[in-house]
């Protein structure tokens, strides 16, 4: 069964004076499965934010309807089953992070102790355990990211909508949120998530989705959409020079065109993670 169904959902805004404005949403239909990663991309403006608002039932479709593990947007039903991380930070300022989590929890229905031991072992696990009783107010962008992230786990929801999680976040944490999403659907949690940095859709999504002007372009598993035809690439090691002269001079024999042979660079992204390493404190 499908966890979320978008279907044929429209939406247009309009003025105060009922004026035609901006055509956000325009026929979109998407099917996500249970326990699949899925990331909704596309230009600033194509409507991925407004989808995700319809799902969890804070605006209206014109037309077509969204539906949360066949509930309806909004409903009880589908609100207990949904977690959604906005893509503005809704945190109260004057809470501390501590607070911030267990007031969602009792929220959510969590028992006093429930929502204590949750409150810390999410804080623990978002990286902010020194900051647990720190004032919202204070924290620097990333740390509201991280402190959201926290507070749409406290009720361990079955389905995660999550606008630009990343956002923010520094290359550790964009590292851990995508370990994190990894670690929730390995539980068979179901995830959307919307981002603008395409490494981290690239390596947690199962299946993506281009959006513009509020239409699907195209959408597939990435292996569907990203396979290159008609090359191969061989990686090997030691870097034998020797060898690899062999090995070049056997493909031309063979009729083979080398399109690119060297000594690979790593990305920035994992040089970072490799200088910087892991937090203070991790093993
Ligand atoms: N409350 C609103 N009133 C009027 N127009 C709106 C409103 N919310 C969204 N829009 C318009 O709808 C379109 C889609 O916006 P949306 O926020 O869904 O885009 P997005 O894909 O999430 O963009 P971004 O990548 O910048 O977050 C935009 O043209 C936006 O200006
Ligand atoms: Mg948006």
């Amino acid at each position: 069964m499908a966890a979320v169904v978008l279907d044929n959902l429209t939406k247009t805004f309009r003025d105060f004076l009922g004026r035609r404005r901006v055509r956000a949403l325009d026929g979109l239909c998407l099917s996500v499965h249970k326990g699949e990663v899925f990331g909704l991309l596309g230009p600033n403006g194509s409507g991925k934010s407004t989808a995700f608002k319809i799902c969890v039932g804070l605006l209206r479709p014109d037309a077509g309807q969204a539906r949360i593990l066949d509930h309806a947007p909004g409903s009880l039903a589908a609100r207990m089953a949904t977690g959604y991380l906005p893509e503005e930070s809704t945190l109260l300022p004057h809470l501390t992070a501590r607070e911030t989590l267990r007031l969602l929890g009792a929220l959510s229905g969590l028992t006093r102790q429930e929502c204590a031991r949750r409150a810390d072992a999410l804080l623990e696990r978002l990286g902010l355990k020194e900051a647990g009783a720190r004032r919202v107010k204070g924290f620097s962008k990333g740390m509201q990211r991280r402190l959201g992230v926290a507070g749409v786990l406290m009720a361990d929801p079955q389905v995660f909508i999550l606008d630009e999680p990343t956002s923010g976040l520094d290359p550790l944490g964009a590292r851990d949120m995508k370990q994190l999403i990894l670690e929730l659907a390995g539980k068979g949690k179901t995830i959307i998530i919307s981002s603008h940095l395409l490494g981290e859709i690239e390596n947690v999504c199962h299946r993506v989705a281009f959006l513009n002007q509020g239409r699907l372009l195209r959408q597939g598993t990435l292996d569907e959409l990203l396979r290159e035809q008609g090359v191969h690439e061989l990686r090997v090691s030691p870097a034998d020079p020797g060898a690899v002269a062999a090995l070049e001079n056997l493909a031309r024999e063979r009729g083979l065109r080398i399109e690119k042979s060297g000594v690979p660079l790593k990305t920035l992204e994992s040089f970072y993670v490799d200088v910087l390493g892991k937090r203070a404190g991790e093993p």
